[in-house]
């Protein structure tokens, strides 16, 4: 099918390149013209493992291809995906001016029937507005349809999340673009749920919602694990056996952040006070997030007492593993807190350095990850890269003043870090 994508960040590149992957004809359109220009020349301006080389070959290949006019993507297909960003305004609900404007644009260039898809997280409603406003734009005057395709992949597993869905949901407000849509996604032999255009667009923010709850309750847990002596972790393989709990996202951590949870979860407590419900629950979610972070910096004080003046070693900059994202990232968060109170910092991301320099400054990006203790009072573990699993612990132990680890995502054995002579602290593994 001839399939056009307009956005081109981690989830319209990723969506493009896979569409590409399982044999459609894709035109990838942004309106950042350097980020075309660099598409073009086979670069890449994002860190998403495996996607480079599928970009590549999707092209080589002739099936791929990146442009920065929207009328031509318009024109040359019949199933057009909006991918552009929902950003959070100040008071946590949703901008929604690019939606708006490529709808615009979408509205202007169409000369025949077109399927329009929104893949951006949008608030329950926003279909019939796109609807609303290229019927209001569009001077052809040609039959089209909305359809909500909500997307689940998550960063650093994208193109694996993308290939192999749980499911694909599609909103439709008529039947005729349905066929369409499991052409669309046929390839990737995955259950199709079609549904009402409302629905689709909740249950992204519900899912979203629901799965940044679960990590809240397991921070809680972690809470209690610290209060009473038990191990968080034991307690969430106990509990994520019972396959109606399922043990995912039950990692305790020095809280999640990301460029979707802590977006999507002000938007729908916005989202549900408008519609006259008030997501006290939701409210909570985001409160034990933020005392996490709290509980984990008074963590490292406690410990070191006064900050000022004391060297600071932190692994992980990005707000998780396998990507170079930093956009509301706990550990960046972390960082600007050790620096606020005197602490200087030498830091260590397997992707996330560049990206980081634009936003944590006065720091020293150090490469090696074992030469990041050198000197330091203190070790922190602020992002779970596996590759931190693997750190010279003997080595970092030599190079410490004093051989103490923060670790905010419990990636080491707490007996055998004390064995190896580490004063340990991590999220909810007290000692009775
Ligand atoms: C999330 C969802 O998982 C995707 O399904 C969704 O498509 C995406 O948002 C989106 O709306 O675009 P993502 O933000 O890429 O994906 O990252 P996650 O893997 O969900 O991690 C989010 C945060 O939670 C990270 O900071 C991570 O470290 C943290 N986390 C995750 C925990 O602290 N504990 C866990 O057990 C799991």
């Amino acid at each position: 099918m001839k399939l056009t994508i307009i956005g081109t960040g981690y989830v319209g590149l990723v969506t493009g390149t896979c569409f590409a992957e399982a044999g459609h004809e894709v035109i990838c359109v942004d309106n950042d013209a350097e980020k075309v220009k660099l598409l073009q020349a086979g670069g890449m301006p994002i860190y998403e493992p495996g996607l480079e080389e599928l970009v590549e070959k999707n092209v080589k290949a002739g099936r791929l291809h990146f442009s920065n006019s929207t009328r031509e993507g318009v024109e040359r297909s019949d199933v057009i995906f909006i991918a552009v960003p929902t950003p959070a305004q100040p008071d946590g609900s949703v901008d929604l001016s690019f939606i708006e404007g490529v709808s615009r644009e979408i509205a202007g260039a169409m000369t025949g029937y077109r399927i329009i898809v929104d893949k951006s997280t949008v608030p329950v409603n926003t279909g019939r507005k796109v609807a609303e406003t290229i019927q209001r734009y569009c001077k052809a005057k040609v039959d089209f349809d909305v359809v909500s395709n909500p997307e689940f992949l998550r960063e650093g597993f994208a193109v694996g999340d993308f290939m192999k869905p749980d499911r694909v949901v599609v909103g439709v407000a008529s039947p005729r673009p349905i066929q369409a849509m499991k052409d669309v996604f046929a390839p990737y032999n995955a259950p199709i749920i079609v549904t009402d255009i409302h629905s689709a667009e909740l249950i992204k923010h519900a899912a979203n919602s629901f799965l940044a709850l679960k990590i809240s309750y397991i921070n809680a847990i972690s809470v209690l694990c610290e209060l009473s002596g038990a191990n968080v972790q034991e307690v969430a393989n106990g509990m994520g056996m019972d396959a109606r709990i399922g043990r995912k996202f039950l990692d305790a951590s020095l809280g999640f952040g990301g460029s979707c949870f802590p977006k999507d979860l002000s938007a729908f407590i916005q989202i549900s006070e408008q519609l006259g419900y008030s997501f006290g629950l939701l409210k909570e979610v985001q409160q034990i997030n933020a005392r996490q972070m709290d509980r984990f910096f008074k963590k490292i004080s406690d410990t070191l007492w006064v900050l000022k003046g004391k060297t600071l070693g932190v692994l992980g900059l990005a707000f998780k593993q396998n990507t170079d994202d930093v956009r509301m990232s706990p550990a960046i968060d972390l960082c600007h807190r050790l620096q606020k109170e005197g602490a200087a910092l030498r830091v260590h991301d397997p992707q996330a350095m560049e990206k980081a320099r634009a936003v944590l400054k006065d720091v020293t990006y150090v490469a090696d990850m074992n030469a990041v203790a050198e000197g330091c009072d203190a070790l922190i573990i602020a992002t779970e890269w596996p590759e931190f699993k693997q750190l010279d612990l003997e080595k970092a132990r030599k190079n410490l003043t004093h051989p103490i680890l923060f670790d905010g995502r419990n990636l080491f054995d707490v007996n055998e870090m004390e064995r190896l002579g580490f004063l340990y602290k991590s999220i909810g593994r007290g000692k009775p």
